[in-house]
């Protein structure tokens, strides 16, 4: 980088600083959300003021590239005028009734039409408790108590799926945290991604007991790990390849073969990774669906939904009780509809694919030339760039990514205006609204801040902003 390149200062500054001083008093951890306190990659949060389209501004009037998007639920970026002004005249309307809308109606409309398995829809606020709500529904309809979910696999914080697994396969889950018992933990048994030996074994052992096996369709709370095919194995973006089963086609097929239902978690890949999620990109069909963040268009706003016959056996059509005071808000929901709307614009997903491979393309050449080894996983706009030399396919491979090295390069964008997620197992998200601009700013920045990652160890650290490593 040029000598003058201008370096925001560690941390944010000094606003950021005293905010986090006085949100640590009030609030545990000073966050409302664990991985926004920056824990895995060190150092201070940064306190963010405002977002317009690709761009973060935070409390010390720095710029940032967001590419974490709010966790993938900005598909448009910051503050898009026509989300924006939707919302608004919602909540000019009357922000919630607790009765129902038309606005209600047009967005359950839209979700059925987009997704192939979806025939009706229940709206919820969050993703957590849209997975809740299915779990909830799949024990229900099957009459039956344990699930199967996969190893770094993130559902959400409900109690039976706050479990990962021991150390091997198909084990029966032990709670990740206090709080939840062993008695919940012993009914979610835990496989491994990618690894369709571990799901027979898991059916084999307990097939009888199995509710439902939920899956995200596209990993991202490992950071972005595609679903892979038994011919290709380690293809990264897509769904190319010969048709022949994979992995999950062979969980619709183990599912069926068990009388379980399998949910597709879609809270990310749902209208990110496609209009109609990743089930219509890898063409097979779960029972239920769980949708969040990009259906919410930034707003709080989730949904579950499958077949008429299971969803109707949801209160008040059937026994299987579930509400919410919130539910279906109309600015939420407002947001949502306008978002989707937009999404259905011609060549908008094109853009997006189009933007994310320049990007991922440029970062690995920068991480090539700064002999930093890395792994770029990419499905559409959602991106993770793993620090390590092996192909990343599934939890234990991620895990084996370099820690300091992404702390490393996390800091070093941050220094230099690219906000990316703080953590090494999640994963990036562009925007249609990243400009071909932001792309070369922000390779001008990797290829600094690779460089600053490839020597943290014999560099004697990182210079101005040096993390507090977990
Ligand atoms: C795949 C997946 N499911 C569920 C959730 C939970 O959603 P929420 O944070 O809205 O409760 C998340 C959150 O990141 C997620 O990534």
């Amino acid at each position: 980088m040029a000598e003058e390149e201008h370096l925001n200062p560690p941390g944010g500054g000094r606003r950021s600083k005293e905010l986090y001083d006085r949100a640590r008093q009030l609030m545990p951890g000073g966050v409302n959300s664990p991985v926004r306190a920056f824990r895995s990659v060190g150092g201070t949060p940064v306190f963010i003021e405002r977002g317009q389209g690709a761009h973060l501004w935070d409390a010390d009037g720095n710029r940032y590239i967001d590419y974490l998007c709010s966790w993938g639920a900005l598909i448009l970026g910051h503050a898009h005028p026509e989300v924006v002004k939707a919302a608004t005249e919602a909540v000019r309307k009357g922000s919630t009734f607790g009765a129902p809308t038309e606005l209600e109606v047009t967005l359950a409309g839209m979700i059925v039409e987009a997704l192939p398995s979806v025939e009706m829809a229940r709206l919820v606020t969050s993703g957590t408790e849209a997975v809740m709500s299915a779990i909830r529904l799949a024990r229900a309809a099957t009459k039956r108590r344990k699930i199967v979910k996969f190893e770094g696999g993130y559902h959400g914080h409900s109690d039976s799926l706050l479990v990962r697994a021991g150390s091997g396969a198909a084990a029966l889950g032990v709670p990740d945290s206090p709080g939840v018992t062993a008695g919940t933990a012993s009914d979610t048994i835990v496989a491994s991604y990618n690894d369709i030996e571990s799901v027979e074994e898991a059916f084999a052992k307990h097939g009888e007991d199995i509710a439902c096996l939920i899956v995200e369709p596209v990993a991202g709370n490992m950071g972005v790990v595609p679903p892979i095919r038994p011919d290709t194995v380690g293809a990264q973006g897509g769904p190319e390849g010969p048709r022949e089963p994979g992995f999950l086609e062979e969980l619709r097929r183990l599912t069926l073969e068990n009388g379980s239902l399998l949910i597709f978690d879609e809270v990310i890949t749902g209208f990110r990774v496609a209009y109609g999620g990743a089930q219509t990109l890898w063409g097979v069909t779960p029972d239920l669906t769980c949708l969040g963040k990009v259906i919410g268009g930034g707003f709080p706003l989730a949904a579950y939904g499958g077949r008429k016959e299971l969803m109707e056996l949801v209160a008040p059509s059937g026994p299987v009780y579930q509400a919410g005071t919130l539910a279906g808000a109309p600015p939420s929901v407002a947001a949502g509809i306008a978002t989707l709307k937009l999404l259905q614009e011609p060549g908008l997903y094109d853009g997006l694919e189009q933007t994310s491979a320049r990007l991922c393309e440029g970062l690995r050449q920068a991480a090539e030339k700064a002999g930093c080894p890395v792994c770029i996983n990419r499905v559409g706009s959602m991106f993770t760039v793993f620090f390590t030399s092996e192909k990343v396919t599934d939890f234990a491979t991620a895990c084996a990514s370099h820690a300091e090295r992404y702390s490393a390069f996390f800091h070093g964008m941050l220094r230099r205006g690219v906000y990316f997620p703080p953590s090494r197992l999640e994963s990036a998200f562009a925007s249609s609204a990243h400009s071909e601009e932001d792309t070369e700013r922000t390779l001008e920045a990797a290829e600094a801040a690779f460089s600053e990652s490839a020597g943290w160890r014999t560099a004697g650290g990182l210079g101005a902003a040096p993390p507090t490593l977990p």
